[in-house]
């Protein structure tokens, strides 16, 4: 019970060195793979491009980046930069709140509307992550419907959520249908597919031992895509790229893309999704704002028909999404356990 009051409450009390459930076994520690990191970057896209007569190529580069990394970032994607601002700064807010103001949303019922909890999922995790959250699901059509269940503070909190999900539903009709149109697919086909939309807040605050613990261990999403804010200040986020952590640099008002799970079966394999971690820092706390796009519920996940032929056997069992999420919830972060255990 102790753990679940969160990482922000243990700093708060002055700790200066990390409880034993946070030091992760040697071979996940940052810095074991760092020393030989690449200076390779994720890729940049400009999605300002879509709009004109380079899109077909632009198209092809994403589709690469898929294939390649399952994970880039994009600029010019035509969010404005007030909603990410404000986004940003009403998150950080309500993890600044008080505890008891927190604990109002303290849920380990994975299906709540609204739940605030603290690292992955403390029940089946050997090592916690060094991360407190605050998980919204997000109906959509009209966002209204779930917004008496959201924070009210800080004051600000629900007006700029609000923008911010409808602003990220116009960048990922922009990211789906080129993903669409590089698979061969009419353009409109994954939105029609990813359409439940989840909103997770990260925060990490301000580490001690940042070379023995990890915000966020690794792991790919289980989503279609994830769309992720990050905080401008704090270089954190690292990919898994032949077999090295790469930094992703945040660049000014850009997002990044996160290939997940959900389109890696659809792709059947051809999109691969990108494996993850977050590591910590001793004097700065960060947060980051992941909007996840989903299938629904009851929709029976399995590689696209249009993309299987005689050479092109499926790579994995069909499964409904609801059973994929449940497995996907129900254990420790693992890299791509989940995926790996449907092949
Ligand atoms: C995540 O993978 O959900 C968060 C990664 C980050 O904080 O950059
Ligand atoms: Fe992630």
């Amino acid at each position: 019970i102790e753990k679940f009051k969160g990482v922000k409450s243990l700093v708060d009390s002055g700790i200066t060195n990390i409880p034993d459930f946070y030091v992760r076994p040697k071979d996940e520690r940052p810095g074991e793979l760092d020393s030989t990191a690449s200076v390779d970057q994720i890729p940049v896209f400009d999605l300002a491009a879509l709009h004109g007569e380079g899109r077909g190529a632009l198209v092809k580069a994403i589709g690469e980046a898929c294939e390649e990394w399952g994970i880039f970032q994009v600029i010019n994607h035509g969010v404005r930069s007030n909603v990410m601002k404000s986004m940003m700064g009403v998150s950080k807010g309500f993890f600044h709140l008080p505890m008891d103001e927190k604990m109002l949303y303290y849920s380990n019922v994975p299906s709540q509307p609204v739940r605030y909890g603290t690292s992955f999922n403390p029940l089946h995790e050997s090592v916690l992550e060094w991360r407190d959250v605050l998980k919204h699901m997000v109906i959509t059509s009209p966002p209204e419907e779930n917004i008496q269940y959201w924070p009210d503070k800080p004051p600000a909190y629900r007006e700029a959520t609000k923008n911010y999900i409808l602003e990220m539903m116009v960048v990922r009709t922009k990211i789906l249908s080129a993903i669409s149109e590089a698979l061969g697919l009419d353009s409109n086909y994954l939105q029609g597919v990813f359409e439940q939309q989840m909103l997770g807040l990260n925060h990490y605050p301000e580490c001690p031992n940042p070379d023995l613990a990890l915000g966020i261990s690794s792991h790919s999403d289980a989503s279609g895509i994830t769309i992720l804010l990050q905080d401008g200040q704090v270089a954190a986020l690292q990919a898994l790229h032949q077999n090295r952590w790469v930094c992703v640099q945040p660049l000014p008002d850009s997002l990044v893309v996160i290939v997940g799970d959900q389109l890696q079966i659809l792709s059947n394999g051809k999109y691969k999704s990108a494996e993850h971690r977050a590591i910590v820092n001793r004097e700065k706390e960060r947060v980051s704002i992941v909007t996840l796009f989903l299938a629904s519920n009851d929709t029976l996940l399995a590689p696209i028909a249009k993309l299987l032929d005689k050479s092109h056997r499926p790579k994995y069992q069909d499964i409904k999404c609801e059973k994929y999420m449940q497995k996907y919830l129900n254990k420790q972060h693992n890299k791509k356990s989940t995926l790996d255990s449907i092949k």
